[in-house]
């Protein structure tokens, strides 16, 4: 199958990352998109060929010592290409311990934020003033490798930064990446473009025009057809198809019934009114719901919901005739290799993006590939999305099913579909609606005795959820003002039947998971 992920890189100057396994990768990553340059997630194994083509090269923190059995270590030749490396904690040690330097446990090891000063006239700290920079180790360089000297010291570690000039080899044991280190971004500006030469050639202005074009190009007269969830991902990448095809492309939107209230015309009324674009939406709740029928166990509702989205979208798909391109929202995270193994599969997750293979499509068009999140949300912005939809919360693609605890029936959608719309409502009344990562109501199945009136009460309880995260792979509940948490809880309780209790749930991921099923 054609597989070119239409991308607008090519031609333009790139810096990579290899993830040794650290939290930081990507927000490493995002950093050095901000400063201009293209930038590039690869595993720390990745061999120095892979790598020729790249205008830097940045080592990530890890988890561990460069002397434990099976630490992630580089291939020796990355060093020798002559290509500038900047290597972050773990990436310093990496480096130190790889060129002959010695590597040991920190007479006191540092935790947080720390003054660190700089050596005048190293390129990589120019400009850059005694100030706060952010560390987290325990090991640190004792002894640097032959033609190094240290170029940065703070309290505890004499080696809080050290370089070898001549071959464009920079160590750094604190992170530049994060907001705590005062200067953290004049650093990877320095090593961008003073010791790597970038020019910053990287705009996401440019990014819309030239996808658009690029896309113009490769799809040529061919139809597309995109399977639209109404997130933020597919809505970007259906536009942009759209504005290089036009009518070639159509979209289908299968609504299970299981989206939150009244999003499912939102959809609808933006793609096909607003955007005048071909969409399909398959008001396909009823046999949602026949196949939900007495189903409770969560992992065997996500297998139904994802069988049932593929075998409707595969009718939708037969009627069209002849369709040579399949459109799909995959974008940067979905498709970086880390570092290090790969976390257990804990739920099945469905993605309403994720057909099978065998429609028999001649190729992929995914344009949102290289991007990150933020990115893709600034280029929907661009294209005219209104920011209800780009600023849309992640959302299941089994939808309310997995905040449904037990058996799925109209009624109980409803009551889940009142209840957070009521939570939303009250957290956009209070500005919060983008300072929180995710946030919705869940249906516990759990009832309990209440008193309304003069009687007695025996209702569901609804508990509200609010988490923070940066990755998804782990969350922090949120501490919402207990103002907002009265109002919701009062309002639910009022405006929504059968509903006698609130609860907020304040567990962190791990060990819960962000959504309940
Ligand atoms: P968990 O519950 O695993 O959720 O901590 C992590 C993030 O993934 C979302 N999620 C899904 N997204 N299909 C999706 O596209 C799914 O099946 C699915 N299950 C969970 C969840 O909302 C959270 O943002």
């Amino acid at each position: 199958m054609e597989h070119a992920p239409v991308s607008p890189k090519s031609g333009h100057q790139a810096v990579v990352v290899l993830d040794f396994g650290g939290q930081y990768a990507q927000l490493i990553a995002r950093r050095v998109r901000d400063l201009n340059v293209y930038c590039e997630i690869k595993p720390y194994s990745s061999s120095p060929e892979s790598l020729s083509h790249y205008k830097g090269i940045i080592f990530t923190g890890g988890p561990g010592s460069v002397y434990a059995s099976g630490a992630p270590l580089c291939s020796p030749g990355i060093f020798q290409m002559g290509i500038p490396v900047l290597g972050i904690c773990y990436g310093a040690q990496v480096m130190a311990h790889m060129l002959g330097g010695m590597v040991q446990p920190a007479s006191a090891p540092e935790f947080g934020k720390t003054t660190t000063s700089f050596e005048i006239g190293s390129p990589l700290f120019e400009g850059v003033p005694q100030s706060v920079t952010w560390m987290s180790h325990n090991d640190a360089v004792a002894q640097l490798p032959k033609g190094f000297s240290s170029c940065a010291k703070s309290a505890h570690c004499p080696v809080a930064a050290m370089e070898n000039r001549e071959r464009k080899l920079f160590g750094v044991q604190f992170h530049p990446e994060v907001a705590h280190t005062e200067h953290g971004s004049q650093i990877l500006h320095n090593f961008l473009y003073i010791v790597c030469g970038c020019t910053g050639d990287w705009e996401m202005n440019s990014f819309t025009q030239e996808t658009v074009e690029a896309l113009k190009e490769r799809i040529g007269g061919r139809k597309v057809l995109c399977g639209l969830s109404g997130g933020v991902d597919s809505s970007v990448a259906a536009m942009l198809v759209h504005r290089a095809v036009g009518k070639n492309l159509t979209c289908i939107f299968v609504d299970h019934g299981l989206l939150r209230k009244d999003e499912g015309d939102l959809v609808e009324q933006v793609f096909r009114q607003e955007f005048d674009m071909n969409l399909i939406r398959v008001n396909a709740a009823g046999r949602f719901l026949d196949k939900l029928a007495g189903v409770t166990d969560p992992e065997r509702k996500r297998k139904v919901i994802g069988e049932e989205f593929i075998r409707v979208f595969e009718a939708e798909a037969v009627k069209l005739g002849r369709v040579e391109l399949l459109c799909q929202g995959t974008i940067y995270p979905d498709v970086v290799e880390s570092g290090t193994g790969q976390a257990a599969v804990i739920k099945s997750h469905h993605n309403v993006g994720g057909l099978p293979e065998d429609i028999g499509f001649e190729g992929l068009v995914e344009p949102l590939r290289d991007l990150f999140k933020d990115e893709v949300r600034r280029v929907g912005l661009e294209l005219g999305i209104p920011e209800k939809l780009v600023w849309r919360q992640p959302f299941p693609g089994p939808g309310l099913a997995v905040r449904i605890i037990g058996e799925i029936a109209p009624d109980r959608i409803e009551t889940l579909q009142n209840a957070d719309a009521i939570f939303r409502e009250e957290v956009a009344h209070f500005g919060l609606e983008r300072q929180i990562g995710q946030y919705f109501a869940v249906l516990t199945g759990t009832r309990s005795v209440g008193v309304m009136g003069d009687g007695r009460s025996y209702g569901e309880t609804i508990a509200l959820r609010a988490v923070n995260t940066t990755d998804f792979m782990t969350a922090d509940w949120v501490e919402l003002p207990y103002e907002l948490l009265g109002r919701v809880s009062n309002r639910i309780v009022n405006e929504v039947p059968g509903v006698t209790r609130v609860v907020y749930d304040v567990t962190s991921k791990p060990p819960a998971t962000i959504e309940w099923e």
